[in-house]
C-alpha cells in the first residue's frame, strides 16, 4: 500500500477538496468543514470521507468534478445507488395542489390542510384518491371543492389553469360556486378517465367552452348558473352525455337540428335566451330523455307532435316562452309524464282528453297550463281541475274561474296564426293502439321523482 496509497490521496484530496468548496458555495455547512479538518489523520478515515464524498455528489447532483482513481481494496463496497425516482403521481399533484393555494383566497377555509404538515395528500380536504389504472399508483382522481367560495387573491382572476389542467389522473371535478372565471383548459381533452365536470355558479364567461365536448369519456356537463353566451354547439348533441345541466346562462340563438342525436336523460336549459323552435327532432330521444327544463327561454312557433314519442319523459316543462298552437294529441302518449308545465306561452284550443288521462298526472302529476288561450275542457280534464293537477288560471275557458277578459280572449284568438300543420298536430299518435293494453300497464316500473327542478337552484345537485 505505500507510495501508490499517497499518490490516490493525493489525487483524492484535491478532488475532494475542489467538491468542497464547491459544496460550501452551495450551503456553507459546519458539518462539511469539521470533515476536512479531520481528512489528514488517517487513509481509513479518508476512505470513510471517500464514501461521505460520494453521498455529496449525490447531494449536489455531481459528476462533474474530476474522478479520483478508485481507493484499492476499499473495506466495504458501495454499489452505485440507483438513480433518484421520478415524481410519482401523487407526487406531481401535490404540488399542483399546494401551488393553487398560493393564488387563492379561501374565506371558509376549505383547503387549509392543503399544506406541508399533511403528509398524506389524499387527506387533502375534497381530495378523492383512487389507483390509476394505467400505473397501478395511487393518484389524485377526484376533486370537489363545492360551495368553498374561492376566489382570486390580490383581485386576480381565479383560474382553472393551474389546477384542471395539471392532474391528468382526474376522474370528476366539482368547483360549484366558486369564483373561477378562466376558460376550460384544453388539457382536460386527453385526460383517460375524466367523466364529470361541475363548474356551475362560477363567472365563467365568452362562448360554450367547446373543450369540454373534447374529452370522449364526459358524461356529466355541469355549467350551471355562469355567463356564458352565444348558441349551443351541435357537438353537444353528439358526445355521449348523459346529464347536460346549462341553465341559467345566456345563450342564445336556435336549437341545433341534431339536438334529438342526445342520449342524455336529463336536459336543463332553462332559464337562458334560446330562441326560434323545439327541434323535431326531439322525438329521437324517445329511449332515453327523461327530464327536459326548457322553461325562461325565447322558444317560439309550435310544440312538434315528436314530443309524444318520448316515453320516457318525467318532466317536460316549457313554460315562459313564445310558444303556441294547440297541445299535440301525441301527448296523450306520455306514458311516465308527471310534470309536465305550458305556463306563460300562447297556446289556444282545447286541452286533449287523452292527456288528462295520463296515469302519471292523475297521481299525483302537476299539469300546469295557466296564462294561456285555452278555450276548452272535457270531463277528463275537469277531473283532474277539481283535484287540483291541472292548472288552467287565466285561460279563455267558459265556466271556469280566475279566466282572461272575454276581449283579451277575443283578440288572441282572431288575431293567431294557425300552426303549418295543425290539423296532423291535432289527429297524430304515435302510440294508438299500443300501450292502451292492461299487459303494458302491469310492466310499468314506477318513475323515479324528478332532479332536474333541483338544477334551478344554484347549488350542488345530487343526482
Ligand atoms: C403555480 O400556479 C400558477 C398559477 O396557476 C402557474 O402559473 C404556475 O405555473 C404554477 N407553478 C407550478 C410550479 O406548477
Ligand atoms: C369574482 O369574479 C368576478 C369576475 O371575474 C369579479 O368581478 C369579482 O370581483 C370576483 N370576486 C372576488 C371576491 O374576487
Ligand atoms: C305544479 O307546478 C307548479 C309549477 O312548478 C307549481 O307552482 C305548483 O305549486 C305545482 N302544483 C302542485 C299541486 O304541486
Amino acid at each position: 500500500m505505500g507510495g501508490g496509497t499517497s499518490i490516490t490521496n493525493s489525487l483524492f484530496f484535491s478532488s475532494l477538496l475542489l467538491l468542497l468548496s464547491l459544496f460550501q458555495l452551495l450551503h456553507s455547512q459546519n458539518g462539511v468543514v469539521y470533515a476536512q479538518e479531520k481528512i489528514a489523520s488517517s487513509e481509513e478515515e479518508a476512505l470513510g470521507i471517500f464514501q461521505q464524498r460520494e453521498t455529496l455528489e449525490i447531494i449536489i447532483g455531481g459528476g462533474g468534478s474530476p474522478s479520483p482513481a478508485p481507493a484499492p481494496s476499499p473495506p466495504e463496497y458501495t454499489p452505485c445507488p440507483p438513480p433518484p425516482k421520478p415524481p410519482s403521481r401523487l407526487e406531481k399533484a401535490r404540488k399542483v395542489l399546494l401551488n393553487f393555494t398560493n393564488y387563492i383566497v379561501d374565506p371558509k377555509g376549505f383547503t387549509n390542510n392543503w399544506c406541508s404538515q399533511t403528509f398524506n395528500t389524499c387527506d387533502f380536504n375534497g381530495i378523492r384518491c383512487a389507483t390509476y389504472p394505467i400505473s397501478n399508483e395511487p393518484a389524485v382522481a377526484g376533486l370537489d371543492l363545492n360551495q368553498a367560495g374561492i376566489y382570486g387573491r390580490n383581485n386576480k382572476p381565479l383560474s382553472l389553469s393551474g389546477i384542471l389542467d395539471r392532474i391528468p389522473e382526474l376522474t370528476f371535478f366539482h368547483v360549484n360556486s366558486n369564483n373561477f372565471s378562466s376558460s376550460v383548459p384544453k388539457e382536460i381533452v386527453s385526460y383517460g378517465f375524466f367523466y364529470e365536470l361541475d363548474l356551475s355558479n362560477n363567472k365563467l364567461c365568452g362562448q360554450f367552452p367547446m373543450e369540454t365536448l373534447q374529452n370522449n369519456n364526459l358524461v356529466f356537463l355541469d355549467l350551471r348558473f355562469n355567463q356564458l353566451t352565444g348558441p349551443i354547439p351541435s357537438k353537444l348533441f353528439d358526445i355521449h352525455l348523459d346529464v347536460i345541466f346549462i341553465n341559467n346562462n345566456r345563450f342564445n340563438q336556435y336549437l341545433p337540428e341534431n339536438f334529438g342525436n342526445t342520449i342524455a336523460r336529463y336536459l336543463t336549459f332553462a332559464n337562458n335566451q334560446l330562441c326560434g323552435p323545439i327541434p323535431r327532432s326531439i322525438g329521437k330521444a324517445a329511449n332515453t330523455l327523461t327530464e327536459v327544463l326548457f322553461l325562461g327561454n325565447n322558444f317560439d312557433g309550435c310544440l312538434p307532435y315528436e314530443i309524444g314519442n318520448l316515453k320516457k319523459a318525467v318532466v317536460f316543462d316549457v313554460s315562459k316562452n313564445h310558444l303556441t298552437g294547440p297541445i299535440p294529441y301525441s301527448f296523450g302518449c306520455l306514458r311516465q309524464i308527471q310534470f309536465l308545465n305550458l305556463a306563460n306561452n300562447k297556446f289556444y284550443g282545447a286541452v286533449p282528453e287523452n292527456v288528462c288521462k295520463l296515469p302519471g298526472l292523475i297521481k299525483n302529476g302537476n299539469l300546469t297550463l295557466s296564462n294561456n288561450y285555452f278555450t276548452a275542457v272535457g270531463p277528463e280534464c275537469w277531473k283532474l281541475i277539481r283535484s287540483k293537477v291541472l292548472d288552467l288560471t287565466n285561460n279563455c275557458v267558459p265556466g271556469l274561474p280566475k279566466q282572461r277578459s272575454h276581449k283579451e280572449c277575443w283578440e288572441f284568438l282572431h288575431s293567431v296564426k294557425p300552426c303549418p300543420n295543425e290539423k296532423y298536430l291535432l289527429s297524430y299518435s304515435p302510440c294508438a293502439g299500443h300501450w292502451n293494453k292492461e299487459s303494458e300497464d302491469t310492466e310499468e316500473v314506477a318513475a323515479a321523482p324528478p332532479v332536474t327542478y333541483n338544477a334551478l337552484k344554484p347549488h350542488r345537485l345530487r343526482l
